[in-house]
């Protein structure tokens, strides 16, 4: 078979999620992870990958048009998966123009190179672009997301990756250029940046510090395993009907409150504190500017259409993923003091 799969922001938390499932369910593909390394992106993620004779990693930029256009042509990758993105609320709106830059311009760049390399021959090629529930805006206390539910982006994140799904599609009407959309609800487990709600929270009980509660904490997520989203990803790369979107959640909702209740108590738990003691850490801080009140995904077309469903309880994947912050206390050092990029340069030099 021999494809050859790009696989953008393969360093990141997801993206190494779904490096690592098919570079170890596939031997026969050739998968490069195409990774700029920004803050958010980490070799460490991929250690134990890195060596695999069918996986190969590329430092480089998505904004960069020259650069992408040249990888095309050496690499002429028949499908991309597409993660690499700038991913966090909070940046985008101190940051948003880094939004449009990476999650639009990127994305663009990629499409067309991807449009080129293969020009009106698309046979058994495929673009697959991940996306967010958050582009369809915030829901009221009932409803749920389902793939026709208009898009409505609220913060400067969510615009940037609706704008972004709107090309992919774009480029299907236009071009003919074959692709699947997948919009998913949040992912938790193991390597998120902690500067997302769960990793930073866990973070911050374990060192004693000020749980920041934005505004009444009467906002709701629907939480899903990063493996379940992989494991998704993976079955609609393979099973997705040319230019369809699903919908993945993990049919898990909560308000940040109870979950964060719940946070304290299973680590009050695991760090042998008295009950209630993490729990006095929340503290009420001023609100997210613009915060979509409820997020809720309808995963059922998925279930349906290609038998997927989430492997593992939220009870389940809470515990993995809190026994992961804790015994991997050197991982969560390293990005807080940025010092994986000393291990990038210990790796690749300076490529
Ligand atoms: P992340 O921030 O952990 O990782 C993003 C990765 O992309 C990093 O490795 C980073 O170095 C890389 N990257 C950023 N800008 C780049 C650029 N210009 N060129 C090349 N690489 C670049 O993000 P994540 O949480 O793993 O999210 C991955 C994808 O999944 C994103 O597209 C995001 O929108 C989507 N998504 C995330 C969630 C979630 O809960 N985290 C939910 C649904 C969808
Ligand atoms: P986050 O993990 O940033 O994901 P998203 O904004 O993409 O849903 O935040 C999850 C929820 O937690 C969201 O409602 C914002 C809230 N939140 C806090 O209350 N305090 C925090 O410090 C963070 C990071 C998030």
């Amino acid at each position: 078979m021999n494809k050859k799969i790009l696989i953008t922001g393969g360093a990141g938390f997801i993206g190494s999620h779904v490096v690592r499932l098919f570079v170890n369910k596939y031997p026969d593909y050739r998968i490069f992870n195409l990774d700029a390394l920004t803050y958010a992106g980490n070799l460490e993620n991929i250690r134990d990958i890195q060596n695999a004779p069918n996986y190969t990693f590329i430092k480089g930029n998505i904004k960069d048009i020259d650069f992408i256009n040249s990888l095309f042509q050496k690499h002429r990758f028949d499908a991309v998966i597409h993660l690499a993105a700038e991913s966090h609320v909070d940046r985008s709106i101190t940051h948003p123009n880094d939004f449009i830059e990476t999650n639009v311009l990127g994305t663009a760049n990629l499409l067309n190179a991807f449009r080129d390399t293969w020009k009106d021959n698309f046979k058994g090629k495929l673009f697959y672009h991940v996306s967010t529930d958050e582009v369809y805006g915030s829901l009221g206390k009932t409803g749920l997301f389902v793939e026709t539910t208009s898009y409505d982006p609220q913060s400067p994140y969510a615009a940037s990756k609706a704008s972004s799904d709107h090309l992919v599609r774009s480029y299907g009407n236009t071009y003919g250029l074959p692709f699947v959309i997948s919009n998913c609800s949040n992912n938790y487990g193991a390597n998120q940046f902690p500067e997302k709600l769960i990793p930073l929270f866990i973070h911050n009980i374990k060192n004693n510090k000020a749980l920041p509660v934005y505004g009444d904490g009467n906002y709701t997520r629907d939480w899903l395993y990063v493996i379940d989203h992989a494991i998704a990803i993976d079955e609609i790369f393979h099973k997705g009907e040319n230019e369809e979107t699903y919908n993945i959640g993990g049919f898990n909702e909560w308000t940040n409150l109870n979950l964060i209740h719940l946070l304290c108590e299973l680590m009050d738990d695991r760090l042998h504190r008295e009950k209630g003691t993490s729990a006095k850490l929340i503290t009420f801080v001023k609100d997210r500017a613009g915060h979509d009140r409820r997020y809720a995904i309808d995963a059922n077309k998925l279930n349906k259409e290609l038998g997927w469903k989430p492997t593992v309880t939220f009870e389940e994947g809470l515990a993995k993923t809190l026994d992961w912050y804790l015994e991997n206390e050197e991982w969560l050092k390293n990005v807080t003091t940025g010092s994986y990029q000393e291990y990038y340069k210990k790796m690749y030099g300076n490529k």
